[in-house]
Formats: structure tokens, C-alpha cells, sequence
């Protein structure tokens, strides 16, 4: 295959690792994750969403890695060359033009959640949770979300954060970004995890979380486990394909895939182990679902020894992670417009900031003002969007790519890229052919409601 010439490569492994495990690691792991395993009965959870990681996860993390470094291009356009070089249809290039929108349309509610994080930054190094109870944390929560123009001051200064390091580029933008986020973001988790050692009930967390308790793993476990596994590691949108289109050959896709996917859960599972610590402690409900980090965290902060500066720290954590993330949900897009528009990497930055800014005025407000908008299956404007993404677009993405590197690619074309043994190789493709496809269409079909767990 012929690739495009003065095309942006990452310096080194590293920076391509960094950035694609500080995709990874969001709101979908620390916000998400703990309330999943909170809700869903603790152990049981974990070790099927382990599972779901090593046997869907990273094979379709290689798998997705692959396409990208195989084609040096933007999704779009690299799904299409991907295509015409395994002698198949070009219509494979709308997989790539599906990930570009649901990218967008994730970064449409996603930048809203990130705001409130940012506000409880400051409202907790502005000590507000100082002696705070039940009742009081909720009653902030919901006031806050009924003032759309401070929901609106924090989203305008998360898409700026976001498309600001985005138009800088790849090495200058979301390379930089990455080196400094990613290892500020792992020693403030170590910090957090000494912390609720020290002050926190870690030994009744470390039970919570770990001693599996076989019975309570049921269908809609497995079938959320493999959900999440699957949001959790950005997969099916094309930003691991943009982010793998710049890794230089050299570099082993399946170590890289490996360590990153490491990162990603370990992260995931520390936090989780931090959280219910500091909840336990303080004889509060591990299952107290989505609101767990923004109403049920601020009444452990508020009543323990340097509350203040562990919650400041604990919602820069959550904040630097999701703006990785968010980096990666624009780049397909901005690439895909600088590759072929006149636009400059700025002006598609500028562009797509600006796209999203609207969608998020129009979620932010279904908090409030439109909170009675229904668009499809009675769902307001924020769970449309989440719904539609992560369990349309995603999956459908994921599968799309898994069938396309397992039956259409040519294996020397795939092991051009992977080099993996004979074993390793079938392995992996055993996975990519079979179980992830199945894994896939049952999550797809339990989400939708056509089964019921
Ligand atoms: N993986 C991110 C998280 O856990 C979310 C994400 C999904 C980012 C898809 C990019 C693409 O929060």
C-alpha cells in the first residue's frame, strides 16, 4: 500500500502508549466503573469485566491498532484503503465515518460531565464540603445542575482545553498533553490509594472488590462487564485507529496493546479500591450508582483529616483523565478533515469545537430547561446521546472492525503488522473471528432489549 507522504509519526512507544492508555483511562473508569461494580454486587463484576478485557478487549485493541498503523490514515480514508488492498468493497469506509460522528457525539455529553468535575474542583479546595451530609451533597448536586449558565461556563472551558491541544497537533498537542497528564494523573492516584490506606477501611474494599462470590455473577453482569470493556478501552469509534496510524512500525502492537489495556483497568480498578474505602470508612452505600463520586465522595471529603486537599486532588484526577480522552474522541475528525479539506489543523480544530459547544448547550440544557425533551424511546437529550454511542455505535464499530481484520484481511497483511507467532496468531484470530463477533451481537441485542437477562 502506498502511504501519504509528511504525515505526523509519535516520537517514541511511549508517547503513542501514554496517549492511547490516556484515552483509555476517563470517565469511563473512574466515574463509571466504580458505580458499575457498586451496583452490580462487587466481585462477581470484577472478574468478569477482567475477563471481558483479555478475551474481547485487547484482541480488538490489537486488532484496532493494526488497521490504523496498517493504513497511515485517518479512519475514514483508512478503512477505504484498507478495503481496496484486501480487494473488498469501499463501503467499508463508512465504519470510519461512523466512528468520526459518535466521536463527536461522545464529546457532546461527555464534555458536560467533565464540567461538573472541574466545578468540584474548585468547590472542593474551596472547602464547601467541609461537615457536609447526605442531604446537603444532594441538594448542591441538584442546584447545580439547574444553573445552565455555570454548566455552560465549565463546558465552554473544557471544549477550548480540548480542541486547544488538539490543534497544536500530534507531537506539540497530544503528545505533550499526554506526558505530562498521564504520569501527574498516576501519582495523584497513588497519593489517593496511600490516603485511603491510611485513613480509609482498604481491608473491607480489598473484600468488596475481590473475594469472588460466584452467584452473583448473572447475565446482566456479564453482559454490562463486556459493555463497559468495550467504552472503557475507546474501542469501535476509530480513535485507537488514528492514534495507531501515527505509531512507527517498529514498535510491537501487541505489548503496546497489552500494557496499555493494563494501565487502563489497574487504573480503573485502584480508583475503585480507593472509593469504596473512603465509603466504607464513613458507613456509606457502596451501590449509590451514578451520583457516587459527585454526592456520595463529598460527604467522606468533608468529614476526613485534609479532606479538602485529597478532594481537590481526587477531582483533578478524574478531570486530567477525562481530557485525555477527550483529546481522542475529536482527533479522527480533525484528521480527517486537515487530510482532506483546505482547512488547517487549527481551523478544523476551531471548526469541530464549535460543533460540539452547540451539542453540548443542547445537553447541559436537558438538565434544566429542556429537561422534559424527549427524541427517541421517551429518552431525554443526554441519554440519547449516551445510548446511541456507547451501545449503537461502539459495538457496531468494534464488530465491523473484528470482521473486517478476521475475515477480509489477508494474513499476511494482518501479520505484516502483529508478528505473532503461528499460535499467537491463531489465537488471536480465533478471538477476533469468533468470540468477540458473538460477545459483540449478544451485548448489542441484550442492550437493545431484545433480550432480557
Ligand atoms: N475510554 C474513555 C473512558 O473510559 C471513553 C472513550 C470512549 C474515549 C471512546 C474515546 C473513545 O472514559
Amino acid at each position: 500500500m502506498t502511504h501519504p507522504q509528511h504525515r505526523s509519526t509519535w516520537s517514541s512507544r511511549w508517547a503513542f502508549m501514554l496517549a492511547t492508555a490516556g484515552s483509555a483511562i476517563g470517565l469511563g473508569n473512574i466515574w463509571k466503573l466504580p458505580y458499575m461494580i457498586g451496583v452490580n454486587g462487587g466481585s462477581a463484576f470484577v472478574l468478569v469485566f477482567l475477563a471481558c478485557i483479555f478475551l474481547v478487549g485487547i484482541p480488538l485493541m490489537m486488532c484496532e491498532t493494526m488497521l490504523g498503523r496498517r493504513a497511515q490514515r485517518n479512519p475514514v480514508d483508512g478503512m477505504q484503503a484498507l478495503a481496496q488492498e484486501a480487494g473488498t468493497s469501499k463501503a467499508w469506509r463508512w465504519v470510519g465515518i461512523s466512528g468520526l460522528f459518535a466521536g463527536l457525539l461522545i464529546l457532546g455529553f461527555y464534555s458536560i460531565i467533565a464540567g461538573w468535575v472541574l466545578d468540584y474542583i474548585v468547590r472542593a479546595a474551596g472547602g464547601e464540603f467541609t461537615g457536609i451530609d447526605g442531604a446537603g451533597a444532594t441538594a448542591k448536586f441538584e442546584t447545580f445542575l439547574g444553573q445552565p449558565l455555570r454548566l455552560l461556563l465549565w463546558h465552554s472551558l473544557f471544549i477550548a482545553m480540548t480542541l486547544g491541544v488538539v490543534s497544536r497537533g500530534v507531537n506539540a498537542g497530544l503528545e505533550k498533553a499526554n506526558n505530562i497528564l498521564i504520569p501527574a494523573l498516576f501519582a495523584i492516584l497513588l497519593v489517593l490509594v496511600g490516603y485511603s490506606m491510611a485513613v480509609g477501611d482498604f481491608a473491607r474494599s480489598v473484600v468488596f472488590m475481590f473475594t469472588p462470590d460466584f452467584s452473583r455473577i448473572t447475565p446482566v453482569a456479564i453482559l454490562s462487564a463486556l459493555g463497559h470493556a468495550f467504552f472503557s478501552l475507546s474501542l469501535g469509534m476509530g480513535a485507537v485507529m488514528v492514534y495507531g496510524s501515527y505509531l512507527q512500525r517498529h514498535v510491537s502492537i501487541t505489548r503496546a496493546t497489552m500494557i496499555i489495556a493494563v494501565a487502563d483497568t489497574s487504573v480503573g480498578l485502584l480508583v475503585g479500591l480507593a472509593i469504596f474505602a473512603l465509603v466504607f470508612a464513613n458507613h456509606l452505600e457502596p451501590a449509590a450508582g451514578p451520583g457516587l463520586i459527585f454526592q456520595t465522595l463529598p460527604i467522606a471529603f468533608g468529614s476526613m483529616p485534609w479532606g479538602d486537599v485529597i478532594g481537590t486532588l481526587f477531582f483533578l484526577l478524574v478531570a486530567f483523565a477525562a481530557w485525555t480522552s477527550a483529546i481522542s474522541l475529536v482527533e479522527p475528525a480533525v484528521a480527517w478533515l486537515t487530510e482532506n479539506t483546505r482547512l488547517t489543523r487549527k481551523q478544523s480544530a476551531l471548526l469541530i469545537g464549535v460543533g460540539d459547544w452547540l451539542l453540548g448547550i443542547a445537553v447541559l440544557l436537558s438538565f434544566n430547561a429542556w429537561q422534559d425533551v424527549r427524541l427517541v424511546f421517551g429518552l431525554g437529550i443526554f441519554d440519547t446521546l449516551d445510548k446511541l454511542t456507547s451501545t449503537i455505535m461502539l459495538p457496531l464499530g468494534g464488530l465491523a472492525m473484528a470482521l473486517f481484520a478476521g475475515y477480509f484481511m489477508k494474513t499476511r497483511q494482518v501479520q505484516e503488522e502483529l508478528g505473532l507467532g503461528p499460535s499467537g496468531y491463531g489465537f488471536w484470530r480465533f478471538l477476533v473471528r469468533y468470540v468477540a463477533p458473538v460477545a459483540i451481537v449478544a451485548v448489542f441485542l441484550y442492550l437493545l432489549g431484545i433480550i432480557q437477562g
